[in-house]
């Protein structure tokens, strides 16, 4: 740590300066020009980070909104979700996981910004894009056109959001957090379909914002014809060269992805933390100010709140904070201290045009100074194969490819994009057995008592209707719920030749999506479903049949509402032609019969999966549940499980269907695989340009195995946990899994980037600085360290989890990081000072760089 004299050296004004933290005891006045936001007429570069507010819990956003500002975040970013809020026309929602305001006021007691994409068509795999289902159902309304009844209730719940903020003095213009504001979302894409009336709307969304009089910048994103009172700005895995149209208008970038989404039956999107990294020094190497990563925090689409369709429960986004609130290393750490260097350039960054200068084919350095004498470069090699070394300045830089060197007093590189010091780690989710204090355990089998339900095929009670053809799911249930039976019969002459030969006919279903189950005479015959990218599907499979009456029934399901588009209302979903092939008069079909319908299901209607509706059907207590049973209900009362881990519902064993604690919809579960004929990646090349399929994982495994139940649900025992599953699984199989860091990792070299101590001192940074070749070993709050599993001093090899010993090795690397780290939360390795021992023969050849890689466990 520096000393109390090197502190006094700090300058005053750089005191001052750090002092400028966000205090909202009074209003500020936020604007711009063209290169950046300006509070109260200072510039600032900004971190942002997008949190939403629905997929977590509110037990949740203060360590969520503390682990963004410990990562180096200055903004949170939050859309506004419409559908969550007003849940029929003037009917409005605030509570639990919808409590805008509370979110916000947490925010703004951390002490950070917020930006607040209103939309309120907002995309972001969410049901419907966030706009309440019923406003389509509303006669004449066409979502986002120059439509009277869609521009009624979007101005309407504009109004109510932008006065809910005003009320609570949210605007900066008020003392409050709010900086920038959003209407609309990634218009631009979407306007020429609609014609005229699409460039009619988009004026009419931007002058009904900036009448809103929210004193803050409004923005619109990815919005190509930008009015001329609002900031235009980009999404993208890289805007590096983005421009805004709009003249005068500072670079925004507001979605950076640093992952992406997943859908049921795909494999796993990873973004490789150095692209990522990449991607926003370039950003600010070529004059951004402020940077969104979309999502910081993925969180979860609890209950049916998910878009796509097909579109998974878990939102993790592969994002620096996974899904269930715990920092991913290292793409945490490596962008903590990415934002760190960053900031360090601070004032050379915003003092104006850079120089910019060729270093090479792909490589150029920026170089931004001032009168003052602050200077700070950015020295990038965009070559993504080949590493470089360039010069700059009389001194030689050694750039790895796909990087950028950030160099905050234009001659010490503080930071590489490619070179990661962050620790990494080993996730587990730990199998933890159910308990339960009140109901009993099977004791031999171990088996919790499980009570069930089952649930009737067909229509249970009467039809809802009956009419001639197939109607369209979506129209009919209008989203009330996932389930629609189509049920109808078809006669089978008993001269029919199949019921001699032992042939059976053939069923052949085509559906809009999004999946079905197929019975026949109260039997289930198969299932058909879509996938992310075609959702129509058709289902062909032999079905067996009776002489005379045979009853068909079809449960239709919705896997989470189209999310964008244009257009995307109106898709629909459910069966538009049922065939029956084999029968002596060729095809029946079916498809223009006369068809029963009920929506949604018996339990539903009761909604058993309340807690205080629990017993308003008969369950039947079983000591050993019915195993791959459709259409079941599953009751258990459980106990928490011990301590204070997050936790995850291990459905590995399941079908499909919703789950359920306390009444807390956990949400949609399908352990549907990944095709093994995906591609699949052991290692991720970070270099060159990044596109969602680059680096999956998962390939021939469920896209989701593990389901977040927040630990915010569960009360000490006596909890309710309720499944509804509809193809048929084994519930003796489900169990609780607690997500645990069991282990942390370094591995880095000797020469690791980093400043001297008096670059930071210089720029004020007096508290978290890092030096030179320094590791940090850090286990989560309230773990320590508890074994020292590796450590090698040397040229070891290898991966977190898998590390090996090259032909170099400091034999004393265990007992030296033993002494440092063991029984500790934290500790810090020091790679140039005397603490290894380089005098290995084997060490010195070829003047060998040394390395370090440990592996420490957390208990
Ligand atoms: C953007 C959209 C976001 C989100 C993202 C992908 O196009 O604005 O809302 O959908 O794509 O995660």
């Amino acid at each position: 740590m520096p000393s109390s004299s090197s502190l006094l050296a700090v300058p005053l004004a750089t005191l001052l300066l750090l002092s400028l933290s966000p205090a909202f005891s009074s209003a500020y006045n936020v604007s711009y020009d063209t290169r950046s936001l300006l509070f109260d007429g200072h510039r600032k570069l900004l971190i942002s980070a997008a949190i939403h507010y629905p997929r977590s819990v509110p037990a949740m956003w203060p360590g969520l909104v503390q682990l963004a500002k410990d990562g180096g975040v200055d903004v949170i970013e939050t859309y506004v979700f419409w559908n969550g809020h007003e849940l029929s026309p003037d009917n409005y929602y605030f509570g639990g996981r919808y409590d805008l305001v509370k979110f916000c006021k947490i925010v703004q007691q951390a002490g950070m910004y917020l930006m607040l994409r209103i939309g309120p068509f907002v995309a972001a795999e969410w049901k419907y894009g966030g706009v309440p289902v019923w406003l389509h159902y509303l006669p004449g309304a066409v979502f986002r056109t120059d439509n009277e009844p869609f521009k009624y209730y979007m101005k309407k719940f504009t109004t109510y959001i932008v006065d809910m903020m005003k009320k609570e003095k949210l605007f900066a213009s008020q003392g409050g957090p709010i900086i920038l504001a959003q209407v609309e979302n990634e218009y631009g894409f979407y306007e020429s379909a609609y014609g005229e009336g699409g460039k009619r709307y988009t004026l009419w969304a931007a002058n009904m914002a900036v009448s809103q009089n929210i004193g803050v910048p409004w923005i619109m994103c990815q919005q190509f014809d930008p009015p001329a009172s609002v900031i235009d700005t980009c999404n993208s895995f890289y805007c590096d060269h983005f421009k805004p149209i709009s003249p005068n208008k500072p670079k925004i970038w507001t979605e950076n992805w640093p992952g992406w989404f997943k859908t049921f039956g795909s494999s796993n999107p990873h973004r490789p933390p150095e692209d990522v990294a990449f991607s926003v020094a370039r950003f600010f190497q070529k004059g951004g100010c402020l940077q969104n990563y979309y999502m910081y925090h993925g969180g979860t689409n609890f209950g049916r709140t998910s878009g796509g369709p097909l579109i998974t429960t878990s939102y993790d986004y592969d994002a620096p904070i996974d899904e269930y609130g715990l920092a991913r290393w290292p793409k945490w750490g490596h962008l903590k201290e990415l934002h760190k260097s960053i900031k360090l350039c601070e004032q050379a960054l915003l003092s104006g045009a850079p120089t910019v200068l060729s270093l090479g084919d792909s490589q150029e350095v920026d170089v931004y100074e001032d009168s003052s004498g602050a200077c700070a470069a950015f020295i990038s090699n965009m070559d993504d194969k080949n590493d470089k070394t360039v010069v700059f300045r009389n001194t030689s830089y050694f750039l790895p490819a796909w990087s950028v060197s950030i160099l905050p007093d234009c001659k010490n590189v503080v930071f590489n994009t490619a070179k990661v010091s962050s620790q990494s780690s080993v996730v587990d989710m730990i199998p933890t057995k159910f308990q339960s204090s009140s109901t009993s355990i099977n004791k031999s089998s171990g088996h919790l008592q499980w009570d069930i339900f089952k649930e009737k095929v067909g229509i249970w009670d009467a039809a809802d209707f009956t009419k001639i053809g197939l109607v369209d799911h979506i129209n009919t249930t209008k989203d009330s719920t996932d389930y629609l039976w189509y049920t109808t019969s078809l006669f089978v002459d008993e001269t029919e030749e199949f019921l001699r030969n032992g042939t059976s006919p053939m069923l052949v279903i085509e559906s809009k999506g999004h999946a079905i189950l197929i019975f026949v005479n109260q039997k289930l015959q198969g299932n058909g479903f879509g996938n992310g990218t075609v959702w129509t599907f058709k289902f062909k499979g032999h079905i067996t049949l009776k002489p005379g009456n045979n009853e068909i029934a079809l449960l239709s399901m919705t896997v989470g509402l189209q999310n964008a588009g244009a257009f995307y209302e109106w898709i629909g979903a459910g069966p538009t032609s049922v065939r029956v092939l084999g029968l002596k008069s060729g095809t029946v079909d079916l498809s223009n019969s006369t068809w029963n319908y009920k929506i949604g299901l018996e339990g539903e209607h009761h909604n058993i999966y309340e807690t205080e509706n629990s017993n308003s059907i008969n369950w039947v207590s079983t000591s050993e549940p019915p195993k791959y049973q459709p259409l079941t209900w599953y009751r258990a009362v459980i106990d928490s499980p011990p301590g204070q881990d997050p936790v995850g519902l291990d459905m590995m064993h399941m079908g499909k269907g919703l789950a359920w604690l306390n009444g807390n919809e956990i949400g949609r579960y399908w352990p549907r695989k990944a095709s093994e004929h995906e591609i699949c990646v052991e290692q991720c090349d970070y270099r060159g340009k990044f596109m969602p399929n680059k680096c999956n994982t998962g390939c021939g495994e469920p896209t989701q195995r593990w389901y977040h139940v927040p630990r915010s649900w569960f009360k000490p025992s006596n909890n309710i946990l309720v499944i509804f599953e509809e193809k048929g699984g084994d519930p003796t199989k489900i169990q609780l899994a607690r997500r645990k860091v069991s282990s942390v990792c370094v591995h880095m070299s000797e020469d690791h980037p980093a400043a001297s101590d008096s670059v930071y001192l210089k720029k004020g940074i007096v508290g978290d600085y890092k030096k030179k070749s320094i590791a940090r070993l850090k286990c989560p709050k309230s773990s320590y360290i508890s074994e020292v599993k590796f450590a090698s001093f040397g040229d070891p090899v290898g991966t977190c989890g898998s590390y090996s010993r090259g032909e170099c090795h400091d034999p004393n690397s265990i007992s030296v990081v033993e002494k440092v780290c063991l029984k500790q939360n934290e500790c810090i390795l020091d790679l140039a000072g005397a603490t290894f021992n380089r005098s290995s023969s084997l060490c010195g050849i070829g003047g060998l760089v040394r390395k370090l890689a440990v592996e420490v466990v957390c208990s």
